[in-house]
């Protein structure tokens, strides 16, 4: 029998118009009729497919890298490479994946900057020839384990306008650049491009054309120093909707094949390694209300997933979209996880209708950096994925 809920979620009114009545259908359908215990992540497997026939196809020249790590969940990654992505990987676990599935090496970059040495040994033995570095450590790490093989540099390009930046930490200058490329030539290794990273969930479409004025420059310096690039990698970053509208992923793409085509005389192999965008508006985190108190004149409801257990962006800036089944009068809740530590609170702005506890709390858009984020920390497990 359908809980009272799951009868209320499927009234017209609950459907936020951004998820598609096809997702919602399917959502709704599967709480009716499976014993799933809560918390667990709903992947609408056409939502996957949709955004995979989207991503890349305004851009000249463009080949499709999925990030592994925004998701690493064997069946997603299983579909993804059933829909013909290639993939971008960073670790020894998201190789074993790769192996796994039989992933050819040719299909497999690894843009991560800093990789463990092992990691290296692991990825060259596979046939991975195709690695980013942003430090001579990195160039000597690479021509000592990985000989011969094609490198690209990362540059440092503006993050400004996104949720999640990346700049700080990865990234040099177009100076330290070009030097670093012309290191990694005499030390053996092949330098074939240039990458960059605008930050994920990039609301600033103009993150996008800076960075390739920057590259345009760097690219032509480096062919005055003799040096053939030929790959430009422009990373993930394309935005998805947790709450508010963002620009589209077409308007993104075409801006960014303007900006080539008029700055490129050939144009060159553009790589984009999307994680947020191929995963994130494709999963509905399922959680369960445990409870609800009044301390002061706060209200707070408690859920069963919280930050360390699959909602660790939440409190990097992510602020995502939540719906319950009650017909009750909205509240403004404080809404935290599971465990003992007050650091567990995911988000201190939420506008809901009363729910009561055993009741479903449906977060939208959560398909990425979830799971991948998730521990069992105080003994809360790590939610399941399920594909619909
Ligand atoms: C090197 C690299 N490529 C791609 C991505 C994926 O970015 P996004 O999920 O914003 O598309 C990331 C995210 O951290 C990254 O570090």
């Amino acid at each position: 029998m359908q809980s009272r809920d799951i009868y209320d979620l499927g009234r017209n009114s609950m459907r936020p118009s951004f998820i598609k009545q096809s997702t919602w259908d399917k959502v709704l359908n599967f709480l009716a009729t499976s014993k799933e215990m809560t918390p667990f992540l709903l992947i609408d497997s056409e939502v996957v497919k949709e955004k995979v026939e989207l991503i890349g196809k305004r851009i000249e020249k463009a080949k499709v890298f999925y990030a592994v790590k925004a998701h690493p969940d064997i069946e997603v990654v299983r579909l993804i490479n059933n829909l013909g992505l290639n993939f971008e990987i960073a670790s020894e676990g998201e190789l074993k994946l790769m192996r796994m599935l039989n992933v050819s090496a040719e299909r497999i970059i690894s843009s991560n900057p800093v990789k463990s040495p092992h990691f290296i040994q692991e990825a060259v033995s596979y046939g991975v020839n195709l690695f980013a570095f942003d430090s001579a450590t990195e160039v000597d790490k690479l021509s000592s384990l990985a000989s011969g093989c094609n490198v690209y540099v990362r540059l440092s390009v503006p993050n400004e306008g996104s949720d999640w930046p990346l700049s700080k930490k990865f990234g040099v200058e177009p100076d330290a650049a070009i030097e670093l490329l012309l290191y990694a030539r005499d030390k053996g290794l092949n330098p074939v491009g240039i990458t960059f990273h605008v930050g994920s969930q990039c609301k600033n479409i103009y993150n996008w054309s800076t960075a390739i004025y920057k590259v345009v420059a760097l690219w032509e310096k480096a062919q005055k120093e003799g040096l053939k690039l030929r790959i430009l990698n422009i990373g993930g970053g394309y935005p998805i909707r947790y709450t508010k509208e963002v620009i589209d992923i077409p308007a993104i793409e075409e801006m960014i094949n303007r900006v080539l085509k008029k700055n490129f005389p050939e144009m060159p192999e553009i790589h984009i390694e999307p994680g947020r965008a191929v995963i994130g508006d494709a999963g509905i985190f399922v959680t369960s209300v445990i409870g609800k108190a009044t301390r002061g004149d706060e209200n707070w409801l408690y859920i069963d997933a919280g930050v360390f257990n699959g909602l660790m962006e939440s409190i990097g800036g992510i602020k995502y979209t939540y719906v319950v089944g009650s017909r009750a009068a909205k509240k403004r809740w404080i809404l935290a996880g599971p465990s003992c530590d007050s650091f567990d609170v995911i988000d201190r702005e939420v506008l809901l209708p009363e729910p009561v506890v055993g009741d479903h709390l449906l977060i939208l858009s959560a398909g990425a950096y979830t799971i991948s984020y998730a521990s069992e920390f105080n003994g809360f497990p790590i939610p399941k994925t399920i594909l619909i």
